[in-house]
């Protein structure tokens, strides 16, 4: 049993080594080999890739996996703590997940991801919801056998998180959702702190992988067949920092595209880490996708300096220009936070205002949710969150007026396409992704799944495009 402690989740301790280690094997308690299992996964890509670890380790001792949760024996919910919303949607699930129980008593219930990191959620889970059977966090993965034995062992609900800096394991078991595009995490964890935001807390220092980790996985993806990689990160401009005195993710870029896998994509970039060696190597690179997703919060000086962002909206505009300039046919989406702490009509306009002059091909956009433990719950927060919704359907009535736009500019041209499957709208049509990260229903009258193909655009909607393949 060991609980998460925010307190500890926050400290940074400079001196400290990163481990790094390998995978190691645990047998799973024989009793559950041949079960089946569920894993639900709530988050963001980074989690998503955890709960394909998730799923590796548990296929590697002989588990089967279920898309049906009704016939499975253990259930695994990966969570999000980004938003109040991520955990609802858990704390919701929970009472189908009681009756479950209740009905079939050997049921295994687990809780990972976030969540499972913060102190309040853990709390809650062991005076509320104690047919929990196990909850183990972001930082001990690698670990989940033996947490799950000790479950089956004690016939015990247990806890095991760590609140601490974090490490770095290597080969992992995966089994990955796609056969075409695979994650790669380059970094871990978040050392902003940007006032409003948990992550720093429930995912540890910023902490590099070895590029030679890196560049190997790509090498072996691409003999598998993998046609795209996406280099994973909370922050993934800051690689390298905390690992190499000159190796950065302009190096990093310029060596996994010499692999020659077709496609590389990264996520998610800071602005105030974004070099021009950067940009110059997004551009560089042919097989180096032209995409950037490049979150500015907000328009206001004042409240990007209360959100801690370290740049202003003319820094941002600066970088966004050059990006522009640089790379041929990029698209630029970006996140938006409306109803910070204190923000005024005003600075709301200033918000508005950014978005009609940079014209985003995309935007998320999220009302201010405070978070435990973070500097931003406790700033004075006096808007009526109808004022705050009311902001947020302008702003996304803007948002979805430049991606439409965005998509228009496409109708005519010729775009090479990555296809993933069939169409989730029209299975008569197939699905892929354009360079530049646009969503297409294709025609075609063969079958073109996992290939890359031109396609020509022929109609743009607010958040796809129809296209027909070109022999
Ligand atoms: N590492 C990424 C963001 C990860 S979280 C980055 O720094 O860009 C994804 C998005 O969720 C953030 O960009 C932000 O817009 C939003 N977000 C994070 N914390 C939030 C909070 N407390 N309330 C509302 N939105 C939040
Ligand atoms: Fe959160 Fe900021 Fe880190 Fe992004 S950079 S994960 S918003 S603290
Ligand atoms: Fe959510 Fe954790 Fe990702 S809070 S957004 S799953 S890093």
């Amino acid at each position: 049993m060991k609980l998460p402690n925010m307190l500890d989740a926050k400290k940074r301790d400079k001196n400290k080594e990163v481990i790094n280690y390998k995978y190691e094997n645990v047998k799973i308690d024989k009793t559950l080999v041949g079960k089946k299992y569920f894993v639900r996964t709530y988050g963001c890509q980074m989690n998503e890739h955890d709960g394909e670890r998730i799923k590796g380790i548990l296929s590697n001792q002989g588990l089967i996996e279920t898309e049906e949760m009704k016939e499975a024996d253990l259930i695994i919910l990966n969570t999000c703590a980004i938003r109040e919303n991520a955990h609802d949607k858990v704390f919701g699930f929970m009472g189908l997940i009681k009756k479950m129980k209740e009905d079939r008593p050997d049921l295994l219930v687990g809780i990972c991801g976030c969540m499972a990191q913060e102190e309040s959620v853990v709390d809650v889970i062991m005076s509320k919801y104690k047919y929990v059977d196990f909850v183990f966090g972001t930082h001990n993965i690698d670990n989940m056998i033996n947490v799950i034995n000790e479950r089956v062992k004690s016939n015990k609900q247990n806890i095991e998180v760590y609140s601490i800096n974090g490490n770095v394991c290597e080969d992992m078991p995966v089994r990955r959702d796609s056969k075409y595009t695979a994650w790669v995490d380059i970094i871990y964890g978040c050392d902003k702190f940007c006032t409003y935001c948990i992550v720093p807390y429930t995912r540890g220092t910023q902490r590099s992988r070895k590029r030679e980790d890196i560049i190997s996985e790509v090498e072996k993806l691409k003999e598998e067949g993998y046609k795209e990689v996406t280099l994973l990160g909370q922050n993934v401009n800051a690689y390298g920092k905390d690992l190499y005195s000159d190796y950065t993710l302009a190096n990093l870029l310029r060596d996994v595209s010499k692999t020659n896998i077709d496609r590389i994509r990264f996520v998610t970039s800071h602005p105030w880490d974004f070099t021009e060696d950067m940009i110059n190597a997004i551009s560089e690179c042919d097989n180096v996708m032209p995409y950037v997703h490049l979150p500015i919060q907000s328009g206001s000086n004042r409240i990007l300096k209360l959100m801690g962002r370290r740049y202003t909206k003319e820094e941002y505009l600066t970088l966004y220009n050059k990006i522009r300039e640089k790379v041929k046919g990029v698209s630029i989406t970006t996140d938006i936070i409306v109803g910070f702490p204190s923000e005024s009509e005003e600075d709301f306009e200033e918000t508005l205002d950014i978005v009609n002059t940079c014209k985003f091909d995309g935007a998320y956009t999220f009302i201010f949710s405070p978070r435990e433990g973070t500097p931003a719950s406790k700033l004075e927060d006096n808007t009526p969150i109808s004022v705050k919704e009311e902001r947020l359907q302008r702003l996304n009535k803007l948002v979805n007026q430049y991606s439409n736009l965005s998509n228009k500019n496409e109708v005519g041209k010729i775009h090479k396409c990555l296809v993933l499957g069939l169409s989730e709208k029209d299975d008569s049509k197939y699905m892929g992704y354009t360079e530049n990260m646009k969503l297409v229903n294709i025609e075609s009258e063969e079958d073109i799944i996992g290939k890359i193909v031109d396609v020509e655009i022929e109609t743009a909607k607010s958040f796809s495009l129809d296209g027909v393949y070109k022999k």
